[in-house]
């Protein structure tokens, strides 16, 4: 983030002295990208950040990709995950590639670490639970829908307050049941490729990074760490940091919270998808105007609730479409999806670049009487295919690349249709048949799918 910040206590200039209560120095430590060149932050510890007691690599956190010559519509369905883990321990990447990775949390426990992602950026967007985020720049109290923006390098502790049953049994924040998710659950999107996680540069000026009028949030909308910040305790403290695919665990004998002051343009922040003013039209308006934040070859959207396209003979869900050169994941927060059939909250879908996707059946008619909608959904497009795990394999709905299989257009049924003057031919519905079965012949169950019938997609397990 660019915009200068500051929290603390600091000296008047930079790189001079600034000593603790007791006359010893704090420790002052630049925190830069981009070799200095990008945005930088300058804080200020009780004690040397340097100071290692110990440490030893714990376990590969490289995702394993399968399927990954396989182009298919997915349809991941992350609300049958169970409680696992904390909130580091419990993420479970679903699609990724060489550029950024996905996953899905519902930590059972709470952290007994601080924790550090030394080789990217996160993107974390809370669906359900609240709690705090102690960082090393201070702290961020975040609930539903926030994102929260973890610049590479920040150490942080994710605390969930527990989730409470309201009198009916049902959850106040009106969520799954506490048994199910009982700290809360969260999407994570982090950069595999080492870019930072940034405000799209068209919303920004060129000349101050100011956010520009057409943006859909500005300044304003974000919010920045606050105290408490500073933790001056020793004892032993460990922090987990990933780092070349490997979580690692290094031990110090002071708190990893221990700056008492900091500033500039390189810290955490939150930002609640509510506070995204989506930009609507008198016609339908591209994904583009959904952009929320970006990395490199990837882009994070905000599908919000928002007025529809007002010309009288408008169609009000997207058009078919081809997105030639990206992959696109949805995440289903809540609201009715006006244009997909059987998606649930916590969904994912994954549309591959090589095959065009649109409304399903029904959807379009249904549609054009609309004013508003309701869906919240996050959005993850990507420059390079993406691959699922095995994770999002055994998630896998297998009925999904059939969903847009029916009548598109139930009032024409029966009728005739006339292009150009000439009645249309008929459907060569037996060569059809035959091209189908023959799809499955010598094909791998992952590579193969045959519509019509009662056959559906296998799940490539
Ligand atoms: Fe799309």
């Amino acid at each position: 983030m660019p915009h200068y910040y500051r929290l603390g206590q600091l000296p008047k200039k930079r790189h001079t002295q600034f000593r603790r209560p007791d006359g010893v120095l704090y420790s002052e430590e630049l925190f830069g990208t981009e070799g200095f060149t990008g945005p930088t932050s300058t804080m200020y510890h009780i004690n040397p950040p340097t100071q290692v007691a110990g440490w030893r690599t714990l376990y590969s956190t490289k995702p394993q990709y399968v399927e990954a010559d396989t182009m298919r519509m997915r349809h991941t369905r992350s609300g049958l995950m169970r409680p696992a883990g904390d909130p580091v321990t419990g993420r479970v990447v679903l699609y990724g590639n060489s550029d950024v990775e996905m996953s899905v949390c519902v930590p059972a426990e709470g952290m007994g670490y601080h924790y550090k992602n030394a080789q990217g950026d996160e993107c974390i967007f809370v669906h359900f639970g609240t709690g705090v985020l102690y960082t090393m720049m201070g702290a961020l109290r975040f609930g539903p829908k926030d994102y929260l923006v973890v610049p590479k390098g920040v150490v942080y502790r994710m605390e969930f307050d527990r989730r409470q049953s309201g009198p009916g049994g049902t959850p106040a924040d009106g969520g799954p049941s506490v048994e199910a998710v009982p700290l809360g659950k969260f999407l994570t999107i982090e950069t595999a490729n080492g870019s930072h996680i940034l405000p799209p540069k068209r919303y920004m000026s060129h000349d101050t990074a100011q956010f520009l009028e057409h943006a859909p949030y500005c300044e304003r909308d974000l919010r920045l760490p606050e105290m408490p910040m500073t933790w001056n305790e020793h004892g032993a403290y460990e922090v987990r940091v990933k780092a070349r695919g490997s979580m690692h665990a290094y031990v110090y004998d002071y708190h990893p919270l221990d700056i008492v002051g900091w500033d500039g343009c390189y810290y955490p922040y939150a930002f609640n998808i509510d506070d995204f003013a989506p930009i609507t039209g008198k016609l339908h308006m591209p994904p583009p105007i959904h952009q929320t934040f970006e990395g490199h070859n990837f882009v994070i959207c905000s599908f919000c609730p928002r007025m529809l396209d007002w010309h009288p003979q408008a169609i009000k869900v997207p058009y078919n479409h081809s997105n030639l050169d990206s992959d696109e994941v949805l995440y289903y927060v809540e609201g009715n999806f006006g244009s997909r059939k059987g998606i649930e909250i916590g969904s994912l879908t994954a549309h591959p670049q090589g095959i065009p996707h649109g409304p399903h059946p029904g959807t379009i008619e249904a549609s054009l009487g609309a004013t508003h909608t309701a869906e919240l959904a996050v959005m993850c497009d990507t420059f390079r295919p993406l691959l699922p795990t095995q994770a999002a394999v055994e998630l896998d709905d297998p009925k999904y690349p059939a969903s847009w299989q029916g009548e598109h257009f139930p009032k024409l049924k029966g009728g005739h249709m006339t292009l150009n003057g000439h009645s249309a031919a008929a459907a060569p519905a037996v060569q059809l048949a035959q091209m189908v079965q023959q799809l499955g012949a010598g094909a791998r169950p992952a590579d193969t799918w045959a519509p019509g019938g009662d056959t559906a997609p296998p799940s490539g397990r």
